[in-house]
């Protein structure tokens, strides 16, 4: 082995040596940092990055077509997800892309190891200095004085021309994270008057009135007919992601079930994991927000379901990524990943490059190809990004609103459900329209004429695919009942919907439902949805979108009716 390792070194330097890795092209660049950002002085030279660079993948067109194959009804392959192994095959990068970058990283004296099941992401530290010669780059500091953050990028870099075509991207780069996570504003109750409707009308549906200012898991099931009996199936498992080192508090969600879902036991726990050292201290003091509305709106929502909550810590080591690649590398590693999988943090597209978006948006294919449905809150800064953002010309898509492979939850509000105005909406400038949203898409665009036109990109894969109540929703923090609202509350409770009904297909012997928008989009799945017609998400000094019969970019198709999805899958 010795003797290979030696061998192999002096091949390599024969290598550098010679013109293959001299000719560099500019790979990805960004004309200025994103707003918010203020460019610093020239990164310590001896401050050591880690990077990550990821490989070109061998098939993807072939992953993708594999996962509408088994995500599309009506298609002869429809639910049978494909393996760990099989997603892998497609997604390993060639033997010859493998050689030839390492051949560049050993010439340069780099070692790099693996971090992704299918070898697709290789990682190394060097210091900036090198980073800089390597990548002919110009590593900087950039300030966000908002947040006190402090970021290291360059605004462009450069690889050998020899490895276009074999290297994807070098992270981190040119892509800034947002320092303002997609966090649920706590709000105090706020009720429009006339999206109260009369007491007749309340009592026709069974909502109890109080459901007007403050959502709890009983509104939920009232509005969406969700039951509470219990699930039956243990194999069935709802993920949870958490993000910026957050811990659900178990205490807290006693207190919660107490409250909310007497007819639930009280003691109903979570499974914790952790990866990038997550903690999970249990100081209630110490109990994240975001992290306790997302465990007690799966837990008091999915009667029974095996929730497991995923903390990722601040150590990440995916360059800001707050572990967005690091959490889907560790799920991508499991033999069975959870059959659901929510997440209420995002960020604004125009923040990430759009190579490291595709990639990750490659990682959600794959992840649903094995079986997963992967919700995202879309975003509560309605047209204006992530978070209300300052914007001008342009209105800001979400990231991974933007990304065809994951289903985006926007909110509502209300007894009779109109819109919440921090509902993020829009149109990605990345990914281009898919398919399955063709047709509902160009339907809104005309019935839109020329409201915002200019201000947003029309070819553009739109967003959110469906919406839940994301206003007044009751959460128990450090014992304390509030209220919060955002697109945070909505994506666990129509998380907890699909689990419930991938509990029954399972019981029933059927596969889960997987990635979920080819059916959703369907006409029986658009069927077995409320259609909310009313709001809209204002942003960028404008009215932002209007919500109108069938999809809109505020709350998609609707939100759940789940007797009507239980027929529309089969049951
Ligand atoms: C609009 O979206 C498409 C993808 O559908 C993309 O190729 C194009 O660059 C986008 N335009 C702008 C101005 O961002």
């Amino acid at each position: 082995m010795r003797t290979g390792f030696y061998l192999l070194a002096a091949f390599v330097t024969a290598v550098a040596g010679s013109p293959a890795f001299r000719n560099m092209l500019v790979h990805e660049q960004r004309s200025a940092a994103p707003v918010g950002f203020v460019k610093g002085t020239a990164a310590p030279a001896a401050k050591v990055l880690n990077l990550r660079l990821a490989l070109k993948q061998s098939d993807m067109a072939g992953l993708e077509k594999a996962l509408f194959d088994v995500s599309t009804p009506g298609s002869a392959l429809y639910g049978q997800h494909l393996t760990k192994e099989e997603v892998e095959a497609f997604v390993a990068p060639a033997a010859e892309t493998v050689s030839l970058v390492q051949e560049w990283l050993a010439a340069n004296d780099i070692t790099a190891k693996t971090i992704s099941p299918a070898g697709d992401w290789l990682q190394f530290s060097i210091p900036v200095s090198q980073a800089n010669t390597l990548l002919q780059a110009d590593f900087t500091v950039f300030d966000h004085p908002e947040t006190g953050t402090q970021l290291t990028r360059t605004l462009a870099y450069s690889i050998p021309a020899a490895l276009q075509g074999h290297v994807d991207l070098i992270h981190p780069t040119i892509t800034f994270d947002n320092p303002l996570a997609n966090l649920p504003v706590v709000s105090s109750p706020k009720i429009l008057k006339e999206a109260i409707p009369d007491a007749a009308e309340l009592e026709s549906r069974a909502v109890p009135a109080s459901c007007a200012t403050k959502v709890t898991p009983a509104c939920l099931q009232a509005f969406y007919g969700i039951p509470t009996t219990l699930a039956t199936q243990s194999s069935n498992t709802l993920g949870v992601s958490g993000f910026i080192d957050q811990f659900a508090n178990q205490a807290d969600l006693t207190t919660f079930l107490k409250s909310f879902r007497t007819d639930l036991s009280s003691t109903t726990k979570f499974t914790l994991q952790t990866l990038d050292g997550g903690s999970n201290s249990q100081t209630a003091s110490q109990a994240g927000v975001e992290a306790n509305l997302d465990i007690q709106y799966t837990i008091g929502v999915a009667s029974g379901v095996p929730t497991t909550f995923i903390s990722v810590g601040d150590n990440f080591q995916d360059g800001n990524l707050e572990g967005f690649l690091d959490i889907i590398n560790f799920l991508l590693a499991e033999t069975n990943p959870p059959q659901v999988l929510t997440t209420s943090y995002g960020q604004n597209e125009n923040t990430i490059s759009s190579a490291l978006a595709n990639q990750l948006c490659n990682a959600y294919a794959q992840l649903g190809a094995r079986g997963t449905s992967i919700l995202f809150a879309s975003g509560d800064g309605g047209v204006a990004g992530s978070q209300t953002t300052t914007c001008s010309k342009s209105f800001l898509p979400t990231f991974p609103s933007g990304c065809p492979f994951m289903t985006s939850v926007g909110a509502t509000t209300g007894t009779t459900e109109t819109a919440a105005t921090f509902s993020s909406g829009g149109f990605s400038n990345f990914f281009a329209r898919p398919s399955y949203q063709a047709t509902a898409v160009s339907t809104y665009l005309t019935a839109l004429g020329t409201t915002n036109s200019g201000k947003f990109n029309t070819s553009g894969r739109a967003f959110p695919d469906v919406s839940a109540q994301g206003q007044n929703v009751q959460i128990v923090v450090d014992k304390v009942t509030e209220s919060v609202a955002g697109t945070s509350c909505s994506s666990p409770i129509f998380a907890s919907v699909i689990s419930l009904l991938n509990d029954r297909l399972i019981a029933a012997g059927k596969a889960p439902l997987g990635f979920l928008n080819p059916f959703l989009y369907s006409a029986a799945g658009a069927a077995a949805l409320n259609d909310v017609t009313t709001g809209d998400n204002p942003g960028c000094g404008t009215n932002g979108f209007p919500a109108k019969a069938g999809w809109d970019p505020v709350t998609g198709l609707g939100t759940p009716n789940f007797a009507k999805l239980l027929t529309a899958v089969g049951l």
